[in-house]
Order: structure tokens, then C-alpha cells, then sequence
């Protein structure tokens, strides 16, 4: 589709945007209708459940996995699946050694909390946390690389921000990594479905995402894993659908060869064929043309702000932005509070978040910064 079209005919796609002006996919994107037959589907199963359905649903959630692979330039077998992010990341964190000297695991302050609260968990296992600060809303990738050295397990960083919307150089990052030896892993989770990603181009080792924001689905999270290393990874944190040969349901003695060896116990189909649509309308479109428009409605919603002489927060940069425009003003949490009230959504995580996606118009940003700007003037009368 070009991004001239956007969003047409693909709004009906979309209910929610019926009932609001919604600029919030940052936080939990629309969901298509075709959610609605989905669930249909999964009621007639269960009403006649039978149990190869398992064979089905594996493959079906195979098949998702594999067109995840294929939106961040990763082979078929190289991600695999979870409800969430959290689960992810510790079952990577579970495959690390902290001992000796590199015991390191270098993050910035700009992390979603789940990312510290997990490493800290594993300071018990030997692993010291580095945090590298940042500044007025992005971090310096220059400080990030001066904290990376021999004594560095992995860098485990955010692509995007998510109370900023900054986004990392991460293809830098990885650089430094391994010319020190350690291993990087990135949060893209805001970054996948409104910035084009490439595993290839970022060369990272793992890469991790999920379903619910920009991707239009639900608590469908990804881990990718750079193929060359899947032989070496022995997670401590599995389940019986890691094995060699889970149908088989013996005693499981060694770990899938692809990307399933990242895997737990019995997961949760629903979840990902709840986020089939999505992807597919996304992928229909195409990744170029959703940034393209995220571009130009992102642009609009900063040139309103700086009009009437708000703080943008999000660099400015195309380069070094995602698709949320964080601002901050005094009130900015009472005029979120306000402006969800009056059917205009958007969030609040230490600044005021609007996020437009490729189903949004530029007439919905227009009408939304009337709104904000009616009620941040209240806040200063
Ligand atoms: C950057 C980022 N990482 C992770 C998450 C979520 O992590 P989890 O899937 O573990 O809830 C979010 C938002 O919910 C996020 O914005």
C-alpha cells in the first residue's frame, strides 16, 4: 500500500476507532474485527475438543512465529514464543554464566521496569548491573559504549524507549559488544510494528518484542535468537516444549535445535491466534509505509506541541524516534486524566504519551491537540 492511501479503507478494519480518537497503540493497539471470528473459532474447538487439536495449534503458532521472523529479517526457526516479554528475558538470562570476571550486564535507566527487576533478580546468581544514565530523554550512545568492556556478560537495551519513544542506535551498540566480547540482546518491543527492525542490519543476538502494541494483537510475546548461537543455549527456565521431541511426551533429554528450545511449558495458543490478524493487516500494508505515515503524523503532532510552547520530550531526529510523541508540561498527568475522559486515548508514564498508528488520520491528531492544548490551558489560568 502507499503511504498516500493510508489509512482508507482499512479504518473499518478497526472498531475501536469508532468509539474514540484513539492514540495509544504504544501502550495496547486497536484490535482487527477478525478478532471476533477468531474467537468464534476457539468456542467451537473447545465445545468439541479433541486432543490433536495440539498438533494444529502448535503449527499454527509455528507459523506466527515464522511471520515475525520474517517482518525483522530473521530465518523461519529463529524466534520463539511466550505470553510475555518478562518470561523471555529470564529464560535467556537463565542460559548466562555470572561467574569469574565478565559477570556484567550493562542496561540503560531507560529500560521498561520489567528489564531491571529482572537482572536484579539474578545479582543472585552472580550478575552485576550497570546502568548507564540518560539525558533529557535519550541516552548518549558514546556513555553506552564507554561502560561496555571485558568484564560485560550482555547489553541488554531498549531499542525504543517507552516513556520516551528514543530510539537506540543499536546496530552501534552490538559493535561494541562484540568487540568486547559480550553478548546484546534488545527490547524492540516499540519499536517492531511502527519502525522498520532488521536483525540483520542491527546484528543483534537476541531481540525481543511482543503483540500487543504495534503489532495489533495480544499477549503474544517474541524472542529472536541469531541462529549461530540456538546450539549453545541450555535455559535453566524451560519446560517440556523446549525438548528434543515434546509429542512424545518421554523424558525430555536435550533441547529442541531451532528456536522452540527457548520455549516453557504448555503455552497459550489463543493468545497468538488472537494476534494473527493484526500481523497480517500490518504485513499487508507493508513496514515502510506504516513508518512512512507514523512519520508524518508524528511530525504533525510535535509541530502543534511546539506552536504552543510545549516540551517535546522525544528527540526530533527521524532516526532517533519511534512512533510515541512523549511531552511534559505542568498538569500533564490530570490533562492525560482529562483528555482519556473525553474519549481522546492516550498515556501517561512520567510524560504525556500520543502514539498514532498507520489506522489513525491526520485530522484525529489535529482534533486530539485541540483538545490537549483546551486543556492544558485550563492548567494555567
Ligand atoms: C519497551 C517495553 N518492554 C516491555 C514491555 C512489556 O513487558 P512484558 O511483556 O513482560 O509485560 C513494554 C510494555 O508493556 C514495553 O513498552
Amino acid at each position: 500500500m502507499t503511504v498516500a492511501a493510508l489509512p482508507g479503507a482499512l479504518r473499518a478494519e478497526y472498531p475501536l476507532l469508532q468509539t474514540c480518537t484513539y492514540l495509544n497503540s504504544n501502550s495496547t493497539g486497536a484490535l482487527p474485527r477478525a478478532v471476533e471470528g477468531v474467537l468464534a473459532q476457539y468456542w467451537n474447538t473447545m465445545r468439541a475438543w479433541r486432543d490433536d487439536t495440539w498438533d494444529t495449534w502448535l503449527s499454527q503458532m509455528q507459523a506466527y512465529a515464522d511471520g515475525v521472523a520474517e517482518l525483522i529479517g530473521a530465518p523461519a526457526g529463529s524466534v520463539a514464543l511466550d505470553t510475555n516479554l518478562s518470561a523471555h528475558l529470564s529464560r535467556l538470562a537463565s542460559c548466562l554464566e555470572f561467574t569469574g570476571e565478565r559477570r556484567r550486564v550493562v542496561i540503560t535507566d531507560l529500560e521498561f521496569p520489567t528489564v531491571p527487576f529482572i537482572w536484579k533478580g539474578f545479582a543472585r546468581y552472580g550478575a552485576e548491573l550497570v546502568v548507564v544514565p540518560s539525558k533529557d530523554g535519550r541516552v548518549d550512545e558514546a556513555a553506552l559504549e564507554a561502560a561496555i568492556d571485558e568484564r560485560t556478560r550482555i547489553v541488554c537495551v531498549a531499542h525504543g524507549a517507552f516513556a520516551t519513544g528514543a530510539v537506540l542506535d543499536v546496530a552501534r551498540i552490538a559493535r561494541a559488544a562484540h568487540a568486547a566480547g559480550a553478548l546484546i540482546a534488545t527490547d524492540a518491543y516499540q519499536t517492531v510494528g511502527t519502525v522498520p527492525v532488521d536483525v540483520r542490519q542491527l546484528d543483534v543476538d537476541f531481540l525481543m518484542g511482543g503483540a500487543h502494541k504495534w503489532l495489533g494483537g495480544s499477549e503474544a510475546a517474541f524472542l529472536y535468537v541469531r541462529p549461530g548461537l540456538l546450539p549453545t543455549l541450555r535455559p535453566a527456565v524451560t519446560g517440556w516444549l523446549a525438548g528434543a521431541s515434546p509429542l512424545g511426551f518421554q523424558q525430555t533429554t536435550d533441547y529442541a535445535p531451532d528456536a522452540r528450545r527457548m520455549m516453557g511449558g504448555t503455552p497459550a495458543p489463543l493468545m497468538v491466534l488472537l494476534s494473527r490478524p493484526g500481523l497480517e493487516l500490518l504485513k499487508g500494508v507493508g513496514i515502510q509505509a506504516v513508518r512512512e505515515h507514523s512519520l508524518k503524523l508524528t511530525g504533525r503532532l510535535m509541530a502543534r506541541a511546539d506552536a504552543a510552547g510545549l516540551r517535546v520530550v522525544t528527540p526530533r531526529e527521524p532516526d532517533q524516534r519511534g512512533g510515541v510523541v512523549a511531552l511534559s508540561f505542568p498538569g500533564d498527568a490530570r490533562v492525560t486524566a482529562r483528555l482519556v475522559a473525553r474519549g481522546f486515548i492516550c498515556s501517561h508514564r512520567g510524560f504525556l504519551r500520543a502514539a498514532p498508528h498507520f489506522y489513525n488520520t491526520p485530522e484525529e491528531v489535529d482534533v486530539f491537540m485541540d483538545a490537549l492544548l483546551e486543556e492544558q490551558r485550563k492548567e494555567v489560568a
